[in-house]
């Protein structure tokens, strides 16, 4: 291992073991198990993904912290945890420090849940591991001190993203041009009502990749909307037409489904409490927990979970960088207010509403194909998997009541899947589903080449004196990310 964490060191460890057992570099995932794997780590990501899923997150609100953060956090803390035991051989267990590294980041994220959920899962794990007091004063000191560090590190600087995109948007109003992004209702009450998820990521610090733009520019410069008008643009502008569209005669009941299957999974439903599918982070732990092979041992599933959510953390900053520094419209917006070699359709729907962010590339192919490769990577590339039946949709949702279970042969397919599925809901044009692969393949591969190499921390510089400076790009497919001005 290349990892170093000088800061460990400082830890007022003073019982170290005589003997310490720790396998940190265990052969590769064994596979051919059947049975789902059950280990301390996959306990707290399942547990996490309930209490995700539980929250009750309407919709025009988002969550109060992005999943991919808490969920970066957790299985980051876990791998912390495993690496402060190894660099201090302090005397207790890789189980104890990752259950008391796991206890201390869902107890700081979901505070209200602690009694119910979090201690118990955290008791029951000591009662089967039965430490020594030794051990448990160790593995405690060591756990929650990793946590902690994490916790104290994050500071999302979501009100200044806001307030800048806000002021952006308000300049544009009075002249809006073909192919950037807008209110889609632009009155006073629509533009005050109006909001967005994900604002605050372009400002947020990755834990792997460089700095975004800088690792758009390296490996993404290629990735652009196409120029409205264009060749290009008749072509995106067809595609997705009748497709995307919820009054299009020729939509299947097959069609509908794999729609809702990626627009609808934000929704709660308390008669669901164990659904731990409702977004895209939560959904691929449960693929991961689906499909890594039981005998895994632990500390190569804290580290294929902690890849996975750093990759999928990484990519949405990548992602919201382009999305909110080329401000492309959506299908809606588009075929709506036309250009000038589209007539305006003023009565085109989409059939799920469309998201608030702008369009390209997309969000949920992004994030999958990080995942995907992630997890092509750490277990396999032809790993078949189920996920659990238990959907429930809300009130935003054309479909309501429970889906089945989703099979894939591979997770390249459901990455692909999620393609369709963002063209059916008509969130998106197809060049935006077709980048949003390359995006998040590259962050993949990104982290699998630089995992390690520094540890990861996600620490946004200076926070308290942030200044965030938003604009539409003067001319339309010019790159202008939000930025921080110092
Ligand atoms: C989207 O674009 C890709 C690449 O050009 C193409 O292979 C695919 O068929 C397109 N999808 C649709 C629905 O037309």
């Amino acid at each position: 291992m290349q990892v170093t964490m000088g800061r460990f060191t400082r830890l007022p460890i003073v019982v170290i073991c005589a003997l310490t057992l720790i396998a940190m570099d265990a052969p590769a995932v064994v596979s051919g198990a059947s049975k789902p794997i059950d280990n301390v780590a996959t306990e707290w990501s399942y547990l996490a993904g309930v209490i995700i899923c539980a929250q009750p997150q309407p919709l025009e609100l988002g969550p109060p912290i992005e999943p991919n953060i808490i969920l970066a956090q957790l299985h980051l803390a876990q791998w912390h945890a495993l690496i402060a035991l190894k660099n201090t051989g302090a005397c207790t267990t890789q189980e104890i420090v990752v259950a008391f590294a796991s206890h201390k980041i869902l107890s700081n994220y979901f505070p209200l849940q602690q009694y119910g959920r979090i201690d118990p899962l955290l008791y029951a794990q000591l009662k089967n591991l039965g430490p020594s007091d030794t051990q448990k004063k160790l593995g405690k000191q060591l756990g929650q001190a990793v946590a902690l560090d994490l916790i104290q590190k994050y500071l999302p600087g979501r009100e200044f993203a806001l307030e800048a995109m806000r002021d952006a948007l308000d300049s544009e109003i009075k002249n809006p041009r073909p192919g950037v992004w807008r209110y889609l209702n632009n009155t006073p009450a629509g533009r005050a009502a109006a909001f967005f998820i994900f604002y605050n990521l372009p400002v947020s610090q990755p834990y792997v990749v460089p700095d975004p733009t800088v690792f758009i520019k390296a490996f993404l410069s290629e990735v652009k909307p196409p120029k409205v008008p264009s060749a290009e643009w008749n072509e995106e502008y067809n595609i997705e037409k009748d497709i995307g569209r919820a009054d299009w005669p020729g939509r299947t009941p097959e069609m509908n489904l794999i729609a809702v299957n990626s627009g609808c999974l934000k929704s709660y439903d308390p008669s669901t409490p164990e659904l731990t599918t409702c977004n895209s982070e939560t959904t691929w732990a449960t693929v991961v927990r689906a499909s890594l092979p039981k005998r895994t041992s632990l500390y190569d599933t804290v580290v294929t979970l902690a890849k996975l959510h750093v990759a999928m953390h990484d990519a949405l900053i990548v992602l919201t960088t382009l999305q909110y520094g080329f401000w492309f419209w959506r299908p809606e917006m588009a075929y709506k207010t036309g250009d000038s070699t589209h007539a305006p359709i003023p009565n085109w729907t989409p059939y799920i509403p469309t998201p608030p962010h702008p369009e390209f590339p997309s969000g949920a192919v992004t994030s999958f194909s990080a995942a995907a490769t992630i997890l092509n990577s750490a277990i396999g590339k032809n790993v078949p998997f189920t996920i659990p039946s238990g959907g429930v949709w809300g009130p935003f949702c054309p479909i309501q009541g429970p889906i089945g279970s989703l099979s894939f042969d591979s997770y390249d397919d459901f990455v692909v899947y999620f393609q369709k599925s963002r063209l059916y809901a008509g969130a998106h044009f197809n060049d935006s589903v077709v980048d949003g692969l390359k995006v998040g393949d590259s962050v993949g591969d990104y982290v699998l080449a630089n995992w390690g190499v520094e540890v990861p921390a996600g620490v946004l510089p200076k926070s308290t004196y942030l200044t965030v400076f938003a604009e539409l790009p003067k001319v339309q497919t010019e790159f202008d990310p939000i930025r921080l001005v110092y």
